[in-house]
């Protein structure tokens, strides 16, 4: 059984064949940073428009390269939340469309869901039940994962996500979106205690919450000094953005790794997921192993390829295929 899966929930336009075996016939990703770079951030308008452009030669591509024609789809699932909603609605109508031509079922993917699922794909079934972390762009997430259909939020960003703080704090350090490649790499030779940036809630036992929008003030004060918002007089050396960029690399992986900690007190469980594009980060991925060492838990990060936005781990879709969970025409894109 073939399932073609979408997902188009940010700026990247990607497309996978998968079976119901979970082995990932093709994977395409089409992405659209060259476009966002000079706003720094993710523009939603032009990410819809782009998805419009490149939806169908992706979809084409991950057929061809399954040598696979239309015909031998048996389902297409697509990512219809959390996300971009102008963007989402590209890769949902896109799905539709098959669905209708070529009378299959459609299947709903919860973007989150599967970047955790992204574990499941390498590690095989005894990841769950397990702790979830989410930490991309959009999302900082805690879950308690009961099965692959099974998840419970147990804390969240409160204002940006982590890999949001990656690429702002990277454009006031005049490096290039998306952020957190550039931060790893500008890090390498910094200090990383030159700063002592905040750790918010990080001493706070109950709470499993996160926020990152007082550490991007706080290294703009140490650019710019406090009060002012004026980036253009100050001229940076590479020294001194690698010691801030070292230091807020290292403010975020204590964070992370705090609460992902304090998630496995608290639920109980031994086995700790992490998916989505902050969980590329070297010094994050470093600094889980040892805490799973020390604290005897065992660990899955995403592989590197399956941390970024993907459509391969969308095959959390054949899960709900298997348990009946399709949708109707009228699925809508959510938050
Ligand atoms: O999961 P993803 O592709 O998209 C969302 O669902 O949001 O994550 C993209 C985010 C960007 O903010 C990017 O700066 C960050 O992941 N990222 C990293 C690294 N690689 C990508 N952050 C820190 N270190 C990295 N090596
Ligand atoms: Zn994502």
């Amino acid at each position: 059984m073939y399932l073609l899966t979408l997902e188009t929930s940010c700026d990247e336009t990607a497309a996978a064949v998968v079976t119901d075996g979970l082995e990932i016939v093709s994977s395409v990703v089409a992405s659209q940073d060259a476009l966002h770079r000079r706003f720094g951030g993710v523009v939603p308008e032009i990410a819809s428009r782009a998805h419009v452009e490149r939806i169908l030669p992706v979809i084409d591509e991950a057929l061809a390269r399954a040598e696979l024609s239309v015909g031998d789809l048996d389902a297409v699932a697509v990512a219809n939340r959390p996300g971009l909603p102008g963007s989402l609605l590209v890769g949902l109508v896109a799905a539709k469309a098959f669905c209708v031509a070529l009378d299959i079922p459609l299947v709903a993917v919860n973007h989150l869901h599967a970047h955790i699922y992204a574990c499941r794909l390498t590690a095989g079934p005894e990841v769950f039940p397990c702790v979830g972390f989410i930490v991309s762009g959009g999302h900082t997430s805690l879950f308690r994962c009961g099965g692959p259909l099974e998840f419970e939020l147990l804390g969240a960003t409160i204002d940006d996500a982590a890999g949001e703080a990656f690429d702002k704090v990277a454009s006031m350090l005049g490096l290039p979106y998306p952020g957190g490649p550039a931060i790893q790499r500008a890090a390498e030779s910094g200090d990383r205690r030159a700063h002592r940036f905040p750790r918010p809630f990080l001493k706070d036992r109950d709470r499993l919450d996160f926020s990152f929008s007082g550490l991007k003030t706080a290294v703009r004060y140490s650019i710019v000094g406090p009060g002012r918002q004026d980036f253009t007089q100050v001229q940076l050396t590479d020294g001194q953005v690698a010691d801030l960029a070292a230091s807020f690399e290292e403010a975020v992986v204590d964070c992370l790794a705090g609460k992902a900690l304090r998630a496995m007190e608290k639920t109980g469980l031994d086995t700790l997921c992490v998916g989505g594009g902050v969980a590329a980060n070297a010094r994050f991925r470093r600094r889980l192993e040892s805490e799973a060492r020390r604290h005897k838990f065992k660990l899955h990060v995403a592989p590197l390829n399956l941390c970024t936005d993907n459509a391969a781990m969308g095959a959390i879709a054949v899960e709900r295929l298997k348990a009946g969970l399709t949708e109707s025409l009228e699925l809508d894109v959510g938050r």
